[in-house]
């Protein structure tokens, strides 16, 4: 048997519940992982309240089907299956369960080519178990926007989880960056390599009118018109938080009248990317930002704190210390 968060209905932090569970038996492709850091993300905090409405067309939609949420982890290979030829056991690993989820728990069965990489030994578990969710996710959109050396790029949201990694990714391309944050926030942004602050309790996005390549709203806060009046000529205006039809039929026009791009959609999550950012965390160029750690069992109190909207990077579970 192993420990693990399980919740049968959709609700508040309380719904979730730690139970004792049958641990899993890897398959011939699988891999058994034991679970050593995990982490509560926005996304695992909308499907627990089934926030919007239509997660539970996927979810399941009297019950949720899988009871164990969590997307990030870090652990420890306990076991291989017969067919695995990458990893043995001890192998420390990182990596995302993406939608088959279940990391809030001791132990999860994972196919070997799943997005999943070995730890990096400069990293401690908490970090490695912080990486995918904004890292995979920032790095998707800053490829879309084209974001390269000399580019001007207003990240807005920058303390957030994905705020965190695309300032630091897009410094790692070469961008000039400005972070749009609030003055709590102003020196972790500018820690992590932001060149330029915009504090939006004090200053404006409307401010900066033709002032940059790329405005990457991370939090789906920014105001339509003033984002892409903010924008130089040709532009590209990414929306990572999935937009209404009315921001999607005026990102069309605007695509067609003024030749700046909108774009949005959702970032897929690729192995050989985590490839790439396991090079950035050897190298230090991208190290994610941790704002609190939990215990598996204080798991509702983690929800409570990440459902705010207001944590600075990530919010760490920690399921078990590495070798006990
Ligand atoms: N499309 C995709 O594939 C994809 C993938 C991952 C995530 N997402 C979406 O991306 C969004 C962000 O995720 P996340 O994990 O980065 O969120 P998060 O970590 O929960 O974001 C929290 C941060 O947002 C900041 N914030 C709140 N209101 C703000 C405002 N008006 N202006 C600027 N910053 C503000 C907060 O700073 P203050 O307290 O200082 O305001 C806080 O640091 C979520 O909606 C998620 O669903 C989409």
């Amino acid at each position: 048997m192993m420990r693990a968060v399980e919740y049968n209905n959709y609700g508040g932090p309380e719904v979730l519940q730690l139970t004792e569970v049958t641990k899993p038996v890897p398959k011939e492709n699988q891999i058994l992982i034991k679970i050593i850091a995990s982490t509560v993300t926005i996304a695992d905090v909308r499907l627990r309240k089934a926030d919007p409405y239509l997660v539970k067309f996927v979810m399941g939609f009297w019950h949720p089907k899988k009871k164990t949420l969590g997307i990030e982890f870090s652990g420890i290979v306990e076991a291989v299956g017969k067919d695995v030829k990458n990893y043995k056991v001890n192998d420390e690993v990182f990596g995302s369960a993406g939608f088959s989820f279940g990391t809030y728990a001791e132990y999860i069965c994972l196919p070997e080519d799943g997005v999943i990489g070995l730890k990096p030994e400069n990293i401690s578990f908490q970090l490695a178990a912080a990486v995918t969710f904004g890292g995979l996710t920032a790095l998707h959109f800053l490829r879309l926007g084209q974001t390269g050396k000399g580019k001007k790029i207003l990240i807005y949201g920058a303390s957030g989880n994905c705020g965190t990694a695309a300032v630091q990714l897009a410094k790692y391309f070469g961008a000039e960056v400005t972070g749009l944050c609030s003055t709590n926030n102003v020196k972790l942004v500018k820690s992590i390599g932001a060149d330029k602050i915009v504090d939006y309790t004090k200053d404006d996005i409307g401010n900066y009118p033709n002032s940059f390549d790329i405005v990457f709203d991370t939090v789906g806060k920014s105001p339509f018109g003033k984002s892409v009046t903010a924008l130089k000529e040709k532009g590209y205006y990414l929306r990572l938080v999935h937009m209404n039809p009315s921001v999607v039929l005026a990102g069309f026009f605007t695509g067609l009248t003024k030749g700046k791009k909108v774009i949005g959609g959702t970032a897929k999550e690729r192995k050989e990317d985590l490839e790439f950012l396991r090079g950035l965390l050897i190298s230090g160029d991208f190290i994610p930002v941790i704002d609190r750690e939990f215990p598996l069992e204080k798991i509702s109190e983690a929800h409570t704190y990440a459902e705010t909207g207001r944590k600075k990077g990530s919010v760490v579970i920690n399921v078990a210390q590495a070798g006990k």
